[in-house]
């Protein structure tokens, strides 16, 4: 099976439970970032969409969302909660991303969904056919993880507690390919139902890697903060907001 297909199965396995593992993440911040980005007239393209949980809001605010995703599962989720939001969707491997003559003012990419992308060749096919979509002037908006997650980097496994109570436990396990870049984990529930696996694979890049293959592709890094709130980023940062626009677009 190729990488697409692989995502593909991993992401409808969680597509019943998304919303609810990810209810604590609110959306508002990123959406307010993204629309200050759009501009009233602008249309935004969301690369990994999933089940909408930031293009729902955005398109609430009167901008058309395309949404892409390799999971028709995820997209169904999207559209049981769709209503009658500017919202259209396309099930699609981002790193093949073809919008015709169709040009976005803004596209972005949350929540580290880039590095679902599992190899180098196809992060950088990605930015490729972004910088096609892109209208001019438009922007870029990655928000990633910062490859440096505690204990990760110093061995090849990791088990984790991530929550314990009397009914319930979860666990993180998870192995890492440093040569690779590549981490691969399951999300383990345990209930009264029984024993629940929720898969994950990535391949994360450093910042400069980031900005290399970017530029490769013809886009230029205008702003990073370390939040959504544009708040600096530092030494300590754990994830990133990256803006870029097409080299040689007025800034
Ligand atoms: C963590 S979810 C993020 C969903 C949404 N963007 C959010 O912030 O909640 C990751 C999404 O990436 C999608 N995905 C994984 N690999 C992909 C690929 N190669 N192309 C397009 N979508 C992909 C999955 O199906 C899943 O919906």
């Amino acid at each position: 099976m190729d990488e697409t297909g692989r995502q593909q199965q991993l992401w409808d396995q969680w597509a019943p439970h998304y919303n609810h593992e990810h209810q604590g993440r609110d959306p508002g911040p990123a959406v307010d970032f993204l629309a200050s980005l759009t501009g009233t007239a602008g249309k935004a393209l969301e690369l990994a969409v999933g089940t909408g949980r930031i293009a729902l809001p955005l398109a609430d605010l009167g901008i058309p969302v395309t949404g892409i995703d390799v999971s028709a599962a995820m997209l169904d989720e999207l559209h049981r909660h769709r209503g009658d939001r500017a919202v259209t969707t396309h099930t699609a491997d981002m790193a093949d991303l073809d919008t015709g003559s169709e040009r976005f003012e803004l596209i972005y990419v949350a929540f580290s969904s880039f590095y679902f992308l599992m190899t180098q060749p196809r992060q950088a096919a990605c930015l490729q056919q972004v910088v096609r979509a892109l209208a001019p002037g438009g922007r870029f908006v990655i928000e990633a993880t910062i490859p440096r997650a505690p204990g990760l980097l110093a061995g090849a496994q990791q088990l984790a507690i991530r929550d314990l109570t009397d009914t319930h436990l979860s666990l993180s396990a998870i192995t890492h390919d440093p040569i690779a870049q590549t981490i691969r984990f399951q999300e383990l529930r345990f209930d009264q139902d029984g024993l629940r696996l929720l898969p994950v694979a990535m391949r994360y890049v450093h910042l400069s890697e980031l900005d290399l293959l970017a530029a490769d592709a013809g886009l230029n890094l205008t702003d990073r903060y370390a939040d959504w709130h544009r708040a600096p980023l530092t030494a300590t940062s754990t994830q990133h907001i990256s803006v870029y626009t097409p080299a040689g677009a007025a800034p």
